[in-house]
């Protein structure tokens, strides 16, 4: 699987059209998905909210006649969100589909978040992951995030979380 260059993925808001894909993908990440009315109280009540989702390289976007059908016009292939509270940018979900992972879509989504946060004036990132979850706790740790704790049977299945947290080196100048 080779990584996808940073342009080929484009990051944009997610929106209540974009719920149906979000979703699946979330259905196919998670044995406990969010559900759709979860979305979209975040989408639309929760001002704390900031989500984003990744699309597809444009030539794998939906096609010509998808439009003419009124399928989607675009394809989503990640999504992550995060709440802000003050100085502190919790990140709350993020998940790649299947097909994608291992193209660095998740790196792209972790950095969009992170640039978020500091852009939104968080000075700190913090996350739960579950303690068997590597492959994300690399992603995490790869961009500076430490474990500071863990939440034990945080899951509904009884699983540990690890808390993880990173310093976001300040505000920017966005
Ligand atoms: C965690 C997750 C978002 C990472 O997304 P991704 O797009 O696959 O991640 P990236 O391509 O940016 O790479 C992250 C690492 O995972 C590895 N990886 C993940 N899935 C892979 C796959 N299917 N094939 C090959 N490598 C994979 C990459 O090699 C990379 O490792 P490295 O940094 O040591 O090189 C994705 O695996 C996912 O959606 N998992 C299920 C939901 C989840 O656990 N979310 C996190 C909740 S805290």
């Amino acid at each position: 699987m080779t990584a996808l260059a940073p342009a080929a993925i484009v990051l944009q808001p997610m929106t209540l059209g974009d719920l149906e894909q979000v979703v699946a993908i979330d259905r196919l990440s998670f044995p406990q998905p969010w559900s759709e009315g979860s979305y979209r109280f975040e989408l639309t009540q929760n001002q704390a909210a900031h989500f984003w989702v990744a699309l597809a390289p444009e030539g794998q976007r939906s096609s010509l006649l998808d439009r003419v059908l009124g399928r989607p016009q675009r394809t989503i292939v990640g999504y992550g969100g995060l709440w802000h509270v003050v100085d502190e940018a919790h990140i709350n979900t993020l998940a790649v589909h299947p097909d994608w992972r291992g193209r660095r879509v998740g790196e792209r989504l972790l950095i969009c978040l992170l640039d978020d946060a500091r852009r939104l004036g968080a000075v700190t990132a913090t996350l739960e992951v579950r303690v068997s979850n590597v492959v994300a706790q690399g992603l995490y740790r790869r961009f500076g995030f430490l474990e500071v704790g863990r939440r034990p049977r945080y899951y509904a299945d009884h699983e540990d979380a690890l808390l993880m947290t990173a310093y976001l080196g300040g505000r920017s100048g966005a």
